[in-house]
């Protein structure tokens, strides 16, 4: 056995481990594997290994990240994010795990991360360590992390015979964003909800996002409030939708989504959500997911109910 560095013309053995170890809850697709770890800026090669066998066929691999996007956006810069670690099955118990996270911390402290978080990484694939892996979550404790809460995925599945209806709203316009919204969407972003969100955003728009994937609540013509949906013509297959492979029929995702806070208790929230809802069901979507959430009563008016339960680690160094 021996660690290499990660590499993309490894991409799809790395594939076929993660389905070997994950596919039943987390069916991996080649292109999201591209996308949130070889296309993201904040992939740190550094921290990010294979192990292989005297084959030289890959047995484990740890992913870790860093921000380092130019963007100009509000991200922790003390952070270093593990993606994602797996050893293979059958090779467990032999060291393999803790020799890839020991060279993964060291490269992290290395390059001045002070906190590592397990997933929640930009572009993640995991907001934290799904609840099944109970043992997972015992191994990184012994490895000194400490559990801090549960996040949540919540699923809900529709009638096709029953429309959602869009709802209204006394002097707030909903509407489904087009391009000419770009300028005042990322104005928004930037000022209420600066950091990841608005990042997302502005990737969103640079991976050639036309607004279809935005529905906005608009005073006087000024965004208030907006909820992402997505779906399989979306330009990013955003977290809501990863598992999608899961399903026959197409899976459909609500969120992020937020209201300004000088707007908040009126309504609207709810609101907006039920017109993301609508809107995905006008395209043929009869099953939505909403991903990484805390807030599991909110969500529970609108009839979604726990899919996936995930906890949350984290480590001081
Ligand atoms: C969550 C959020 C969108 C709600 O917006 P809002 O306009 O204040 O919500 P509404 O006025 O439509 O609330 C409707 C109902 O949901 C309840 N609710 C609102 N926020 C809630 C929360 N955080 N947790 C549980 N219930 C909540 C309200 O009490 C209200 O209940 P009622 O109908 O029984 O009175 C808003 O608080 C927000 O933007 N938060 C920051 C971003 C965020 O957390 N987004 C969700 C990420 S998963």
């Amino acid at each position: 056995m021996k660690i290499i560095q990660l590499e993309i013309n490894r991409i799809d053995e790395l594939v076929e481990l993660w389905n070997r170890e994950f596919s039943e809850q987390f069916p991996m697709r080649k292109e999201l594997f591209i996308q949130n770890t070889f296309e993201d800026e904040n992939l740190f090669l550094p921290g990010s290994w294979m192990a292989v066998d005297d084959e030289n066929n890959v047995i484990g691999f740890i992913i870790s990240k860093r921000w380092q996007d130019p963007t100009p956006v509000p991200m922790p810069l003390n952070y270093g994010w593990i993606q994602v670690l797996v050893v293979s099955k059958k090779e467990r118990n032999k060291g393999i795990g803790s020799l890839l996270l020991d060279k993964a911390e060291k490269a992290l402290k290395e390059d001045g991360a002070s906190e590592i978080l397990l997933g929640s990484d930009p572009l993640h694939f995991f907001p934290s360590i799904p609840a099944e892996y109970e043992n997972s979550a015992k191994w990184f404790e012994g490895k000194g992390y400490t559990y801090t809460g549960n996040e949540y995925d919540l699923l809900a599945a529709y009638d096709p015979l029953v429309k959602s209806e869009m709802p209204q709203l006394d002097g707030v316009d909903i509407e489904i964003a087009s391009i000419q919204d770009k300028g005042e969407l990322l104005r928004f972003m930037n000022q209420v909800f600066p950091g990841r969100w608005e990042y997302e955003t502005i990737r969103y728009f640079q991976k050639g996002g036309t607004g279809r994937e935005f529905v906005l609540l608009k005073k006087a013509g000024k965004v208030i409030g907006f909820c992402r949906i997505n779906d399989d013509q979306s330009p990013v297959i955003y977290s809501n939708v990863y598992w999608a492979p899961l399903f026959s029929e197409p899976l459909g995702g609500i969120g992020s989504l937020g209201v300004d806070p000088v707007e908040r208790g009126k309504g609207y929230g709810l609101a907006v959500v039920l017109a993301g809802i609508a809107t995905l069901r006008s395209r043929g979507i009869n099953r939505i997911a909403i991903d990484w959430t805390a807030i599991i009563d909110f969500y529970g008016k609108m009839g979604y109910q726990i899919w996936k339960e995930y906890r949350k680690y984290r480590k001081t160094l």
